[in-house]
């Protein structure tokens, strides 16, 4: 079964074709971080407006690249939640329009089933059940996944997600958007122990909730004090920084595999991409005995291929929606029975 996956619920316009479920035949991801840059962030309009304009020739070239023609397709997966409304749209209605005209089904893929889904195109998978770290620029969560789209959740942030620390973080320290690959790439050469952050939500009695504001808050007030540094200064305060947000989201980690006696985790959504998060986790792996899975940095930021793997299963079970199919800007993780 080969399936074409749309997404376009942030600023990446993203098209796939996905076979089986399993493999990738093409990944096309028109990145709108250049429009967003000026603004520290996603400016939703702007969002909308660029998948406009890259949606169709995204999909053309996803199709010409898996040289794959729509008749070839047998079923579309778009993301349909959560996300910006305007942006959701643009591919929800366009592939729409692609199942009106040619009959094949379609099925709306929540975001985050998505980004639990690209580990699944690698060629060593995590069994089931397993624990997922959902870390990205809007989420932060762990999740016990007991089969494709069977999924609980654990425990979440409180406040901001990982990724937002990361980007307000940047944005604070005037570093860009997004600012998690520059933190990333400054604290590579940086002292994690030059600056002292807060260590949130440390007591057993926040069981699997976790939280990143005080920590924005506290860089906050580390540059209103001594400025913004430079050259080496810079990048042990990002070090520093980072080495805080990793910190709690391996410790939350450990204790969650522990308490539901999981021996493989996988991380997944941008912030995975961070390489203090993954070598953190592969330690702690090493530690405590679980085997830590992880998707190429590619698959770990915003595509399209993970939403056709994730429908890829729900198109398998039968599933199908009708062309009243909606965006939602807000929705929880689905839960199957
Ligand atoms: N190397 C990295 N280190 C830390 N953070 C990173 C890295 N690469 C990307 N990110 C962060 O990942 C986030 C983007 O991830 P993703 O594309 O999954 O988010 P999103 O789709 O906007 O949000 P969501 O998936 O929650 O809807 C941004 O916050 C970005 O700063
Ligand atoms: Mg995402």
């Amino acid at each position: 079964m080969r399936v074409l996956g749309i997404e376009s619920s942030c600023d990446e316009t993203a098209a796939a074709v996905v076979e089986d479920g399993v493999r990738v035949l093409s990944d096309v991801v028109a990145s709108q971080h250049e429009v967003h840059a000026r603004y520290g962030g996603v400016v939703p309009e702007l969002a909308s407006r660029a998948h406009v304009v890259n949606v169709v020739p995204v999909l053309r070239a996803a199709l010409e690249r898996a040289g794959t023609p729509l008749e070839a397709i047998d079923g579309i997966a778009v993301t349909n939640a959560p996300g910006l409304v305007g942006a959701l749209l643009v591919g929800l209605q366009t592939a729409k329009a692609i199942a009106w005209a040619t009959g094949l089904p379609i099925v709306g893929v929540h975001h985050l089933e998505g980004h639990l889904s690209a580990i699944f195109l690698e060629p060593e998978p995590p069994p089931m059940p397993h624990l997922a770290l959902i870390v990205s620029g809007g989420h932060t969560s762990l999740v016990r996944v007991n089969g494709h789209g069977e999924v609980l959740e654990l425990g979440a942030t409180r406040d901001d997600a990982a990724g937002e620390a990361f980007d307000k973080g940047a944005k604070l320290l005037g570093l860009g958007y997004p600012g998690g690959v520059v933190i990333d790439r400054l604290a590579r050469t940086g002292d994690p122990k030059a600056v002292w952050f807060p260590k949130a939500m440390t007591s057993g009695a926040t069981g699997h909730a976790m939280s990143f504001s005080g920590l924005k808050t506290a860089l906050l007030h580390h540059v209103q004090q001594h400025g913004i540094p430079e050259g080496q200064g810079l990048a042990d305060l990002c070090a520093s920084y980072q080495a805080a947000i990793v910190e709690q989201l391996v410790r939350k980690t450990r204790r969650a595999a522990r308490r539901e006696g999981l021996q493989h985790v996988q991380i997944c959504g941008g912030v995975a991409a961070n390489s203090a998060l993954r070598a953190a986790l592969q330690k702690a792996g090493a530690e405590d005995d679980f085997r830590v899975y992880v998707p190429p940095p590619a698959r770990c930021t915003d595509n399209a291929a993970m939403i056709a793997a994730a429908g890829h299963h729900r198109l398998a079970r039968g599933e199908r929606a009708g062309l009243e199919l909606d965006a939602v800007p807000s929705a929880p993780l689905p839960r199957l029975a």
